[in-house]
């Protein structure tokens, strides 16, 4: 099932990966959400070992080369992903790998100053053993930050802009869509409560730093809001977080 999920994803990322060129890179960390700018999550990183998990286009990844990170590392399921993320950063010596989170593709441990991950993290087929791998890349005192949407958000609906809750937060497990970004690419994306997200840090060896149900960037504070249904919106941004964000340490 997970390999044949994997299969399936990254065929389907290949697909739509020209539609997020860009997209879902730091200094944003979601949709509507507060910027690294305003966060401050990451401390000095000039002179880091950086590690990004589903690097995506690369754009993350070059945001912490303008920070002064050292080196830069990133890995991702799709293969256009990371041409895309090639030509990113042709001029920075990147080093990239195509390969699933979840699996030891014998990166270096104890060797990476931050790892992080921007809106890529809940593809993980197995979030324990994706957690466990990223806690023995890093050196002791390293962190690792991701943001993800927040797990309540895939539930909320809109009508004539009043939110209500579809479906069951509290049953976990796997969500298919047929389309993505419209495109005849079927993906699945599994469901998980916060609690497990928290819980699977800690035994991972984790200790929590922050956990940010993010408010609306500032950006946003002269913006006219209007009733919305979309499944992104500022109107309900203004309601319901988006995304979660989460920093932890490695002891
Ligand atoms: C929204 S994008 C991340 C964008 C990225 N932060 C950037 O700066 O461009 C999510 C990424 O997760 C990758 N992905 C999905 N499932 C994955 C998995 N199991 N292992 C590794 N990467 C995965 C996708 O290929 C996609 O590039």
């Amino acid at each position: 099932m997970t390999v044949e999920i994997l299969k399936q994803n990254k065929k389907s990322w290949d697909i739509v990966a020209h539609h997020f060129n860009g997209v879902d890179a730091l200094p944003s960390y979601g949709p509507y959400t507060q910027t690294e700018d305003e966060l401050k999550l990451f401390g000095n990183v000039k002179n880091q070992r950086v590690l990004e998990i589903g690097c995506g286009s690369g754009h993350s990844l070059r945001y912490m080369a303008k920070k002064g990170g050292s080196e830069l590392w990133g890995v991702d399921i799709s293969e256009k992903q990371i041409e895309t993320a090639k030509e990113t950063l042709k001029d920075l010596n990147p080093h990239l790998y195509r390969a699933p989170m979840e699996e030891d593709i014998g990166l270096p441990k104890e060797y990476f100053d931050v790892v992080f991950s921007i809106y890529a993290i809940g593809w993980t087929t197995d979030l324990a053993e994706t957690f466990a791998l990223i806690n023995s890349y890093l050196k002791p005192g390293g962190y690792f930050i991701f943001s993800w949407d927040h797990p309540l958000y895939p539930h909320l609906q809109s009508q004539n802009g009043k939110i209500y809750l579809d479906g069951t937060y509290q049953k976990e497990g796997h969500t298919t869509y047929e389309k993505f970004k419209g495109e005849d690419a079927s993906v699945v994306i599994p469901k998980r409560k916060m609690s497990t997200y928290i819980n699977e840090l800690v035994k991972a060896g984790f200790t929590i730093d922050s956990v940010i149900e993010s408010e609306v960037s500032a950006s946003y504070d002269s913006s006219k809001e209007e009733v919305s249904d979309r499944y992104y919106s500022l109107y309900k941004a203004r309601r319901f977080p988006t995304t979660m964000i989460i920093k932890v340490l490695k002891k």
